[in-house]
């Protein structure tokens, strides 16, 4: 398809205002580079699901237990998603009716903790997400949050602390997983850890679970009790969140998720989340896994021979986190600066950043949407060497004006899906 072509025929005769909003998005989408980690551009079946008329229909509940009746078709839209994601990460349970992942993280609170109950999970600041208990979001108000953090030498998990943070305080749950930590977590030692202060261990593999069905990664779900994701990320599904666990989890966190926290499914999601999962279980889905994972480490290493530095000294995943000192730029002008030469990524703290929330010393890079769209090495050094020339002097315009165009032209010779 190309930039010229809507794909919005009956809402741009009903509704000019949305259908125009939308159409703008998808030429951002077509005619730049999207380099947000936690974005991707879903497969035309998946898109299709999504816009299918299950958003229709109501079916709380679970298959064969729903509240409403006519629930026949969406019992089988939902047992494909269940058997499928059970097949793909190997779970005895899974729940696929969250509605986000961090409504999923909010119902295994519901199902694990009382509130004032004691979590340990990864700081905002070190990589770890709001979900996991900031303290602006619910989670940070209704439980005891302790975190732990990055060592100052490597940046990678401190697990010294960790394991004395879990003596002294005993938590109920040890959550890990993030939003900016560029390498493996060692899932095995979180969990022996998790057991000497028998603590329930939560794994949110939002951002990577993409990889570990790929099986490009390691997986977390032999390790952890329960395991938490989006499915949007690298997982290339829905805009949405999935659970997995085991046979003693699985009954708790179904009853958190309906009707603890949620009321009718989303079953337009569900089924778009079901033919995700379809496409991920195919021989094809681990050579995209793997080339994410290339794609991100080639573009590091571009990086840093133009003399920046990567957090943790690189990546093992899908992102890197760029520390923007040596330039002597901040995370908020590079990001706005590469946004104006058509190079989408977002501002990030990096670890003992010196900067400000709002403003920060890094940028976090992801390779997930372009590899979608069958960008390979070449491409990621063309790219790297775009962003230096960029963020090195974020006030030089026609720099920005240059390279937008050549990102054009780039964009050009790719459509959003590899396979179109
Ligand atoms: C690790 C992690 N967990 C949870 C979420 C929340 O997902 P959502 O935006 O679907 O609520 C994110 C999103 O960025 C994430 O990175």
């Amino acid at each position: 398809m190309s930039v010229t072509d809507s794909e919005l025929s009956i809402l741009e005769a009903q509704d000019a205002a949305v259908a125009s909003a939308i159409e703008e998005e998808r030429r951002r989408q077509l005619g730049t580079l999207e380099m947000i980690a936690s974005e991707n551009f879903v497969s035309r079946a998946v898109q299709e699901a999504a816009g299918s008329v299950l958003t229709n229909k109501y079916a709380e509940g679970y298959p064969g237990k729903r509240y409403y009746n006519g629930c026949e078709p969406s019992d089988k839209v939902e047992n494909l998603a269940i058997e499928r994601v059970k097949q793909l990460f190997g779970s005895e349970c899974a729940n696929v009716q969250s509605h986000s992942g961090s409504t999923a993280n909010q119902a295994v609170f519901f199902a694990a903790m009382k509130p004032g109950d004691t979590v340990l999970s990864l700081s905002l600041a070190n990589g770890g997400h709001l979900s996991h208990g900031h303290r602006v979001n619910m989670a940070g108000q209704f439980f005891k949050i302790v975190n732990y953090g990055v060592s100052a030498d490597n940046e990678q998990i401190n697990f010294d602390e960790v394991a004395s943070l879990a003596r002294e305080h005993k938590p109920r749950m040890i959550i890990t997983g993030g939003s900016a930590y560029p390498r493996l977590i060692d899932f095995a030692k979180f969990r022996t850890i998790a057991d000497e202060v028998d603590a329930v261990f939560l794994v949110d593999m939002a951002h990577f679970a993409g990889l570990v069905a790929g099986k490009a990664i390691p997986s977390p779900v032999p390790h952890a009790h329960i395991v938490s994701s989006t499915t949007h990320k690298t997982l290339r599904g829905p805009r949405a969140g999935i659970i997995l666990s085991n046979a003693e989890w699985g009954p708790k966190i179904d009853k958190a998720v309906f009707p603890g926290l949620q009321g009718g499914p989303l079953m337009h999601i569900v089924a778009a989340k079901a033919v995700a999962f379809g496409e991920a279980l195919k021989p094809s889905f681990a050579n995209y896994a793997k080339q994410v994972i290339r794609n991100a480490q080639t573009l590091g290493e571009a990086l840093v021979s133009k003399g920046l530095r990567l957090v943790a000294g690189g990546t093992d995943t899908h992102l890197i986190l760029v520390d923007l000192r040596n330039y002597n730029v901040t995370g908020k002008d590079a990001a706005n600066a590469l946004e104006h030469a058509g190079i989408t990524v977002n501002k990030n703290a990096i670890p003992f950043d010196p900067q400000k929330e709002w403003v920060t010393s890094g940028i976090r890079i992801g390779s997930p949407a372009l590899t979608s769209r069958g960008m390979k090495e070449t491409e990621m050094r063309t790219i790297a060497g775009w962003i230096a020339e960029v963020v090195k002097d974020p006030t030089d315009e026609s720099i920005q004006k240059r390279v937008r165009a050549q990102v054009g032209e780039l964009t050009a010779n790719y459509p959003l899906r590899a396979d179109e």
